[in-house]
Order: structure tokens, then C-alpha cells, then sequence
């Protein structure tokens, strides 16, 4: 249990760096540089993304969390999905330029929501 802080940082780390990628792979998509796909900014934010589900993952085993009883927890995962969803789409170059705004928005949206969520942590049933 004495790990459960330093592995809640680390997760809480990696969300900072997964919200800064995707940020800035939006703008670098909406300036036009595109070429973003062909350096290691294409598998980074995947490694980053990786070790931020394993923290998640291994502080609800160490802690022995009831996930179904705390809403703000299955209500993040729901929007992890979402956001997942949207990211795609925000990110596909082949889809129409309209398609992507709306789906980014509604990423980070989400992304906005999951980090109240966990910082709230809001007791909603
Ligand atoms: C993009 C996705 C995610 C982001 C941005 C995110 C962000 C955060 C942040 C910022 C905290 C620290 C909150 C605080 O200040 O106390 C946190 C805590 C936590 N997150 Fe996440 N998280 C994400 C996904 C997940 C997922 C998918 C799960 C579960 C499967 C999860 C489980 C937890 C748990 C158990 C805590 C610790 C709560 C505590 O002890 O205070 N997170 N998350």
C-alpha cells in the first residue's frame, strides 16, 4: 500500500503528458504540420497512454477499489472511450475538416470532464 502515492503520481503525471500530446497534435494538425506522423509523436503519446492505464489499473488492485460504487471512477472510464473515440476521428486526416473540429472538441471536452472527475471525485448514487 506504501506504493499506492508514488503510483497515483506517476498516473497523474502521464495524464499531464496525455493531455500536452494531444493538444499539441491538434495544433500542429491545424497549422498544417501534419508531418508530426512520421516522428516518434507517433508512438509516444501510445507508450505514455500504456503506463497511464497499467497506474490506473494497478492502483484500483492495491487499494481494493469497488469500481461500479464509485461513480466519478465509472463514469471516467465511460469517457476514456469516448475520449478514445473522438481522439480518432479528430486525428484522421481522411475524414472531412468539419468532422474533425466537432470530434476534437468533443475529445477534449471529454478529456476536461475525465480530469474533474478524478480531481472531484463527485459521489452522484
Ligand atoms: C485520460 C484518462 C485519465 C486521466 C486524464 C486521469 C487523471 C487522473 C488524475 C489527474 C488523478 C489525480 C486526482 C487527484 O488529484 O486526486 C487521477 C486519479 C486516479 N485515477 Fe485517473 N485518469 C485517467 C484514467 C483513469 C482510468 C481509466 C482509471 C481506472 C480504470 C483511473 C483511475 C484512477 C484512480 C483509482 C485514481 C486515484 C484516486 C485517488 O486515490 O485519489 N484513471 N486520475
Amino acid at each position: 500500500m506504501e506504493m499506492y502515492l508514488p503510483i497515483k503520481h506517476v498516473h497523474m503525471l502521464t495524464a499531464y503528458i496525455t493531455a500536452f500530446l494531444f493538444i499539441l497534435r491538434l495544433v500542429l494538425d491545424a497549422l498544417g504540420k501534419t508531418g508530426w506522423r512520421q516522428t516518434p509523436l507517433r508512438w509516444l503519446p501510445h507508450v505514455n497512454d500504456t503506463i497511464l492505464l497499467l497506474m490506473a489499473v494497478s492502483l484500483i488492485a492495491l487499494a481494493n477499489l469497488p469500481v461500479f460504487g464509485l461513480p466519478w471512477l465509472v463514469i471516467k472510464i465511460v469517457l476514456l472511450f469516448g475520449y478514445i473515440i473522438a481522439g480518432v476521428f479528430a486525428m484522421n486526416l481522411k475524414r472531412p475538416k468539419q468532422v474533425r473540429v466537432i470530434a476534437a472538441v468533443l475529445a477534449l471536452a471529454q478529456l476536461l470532464f475525465i480530469f474533474h472527475l478524478a480531481v472531484a471525485k463527485p459521489m452522484l448514487w
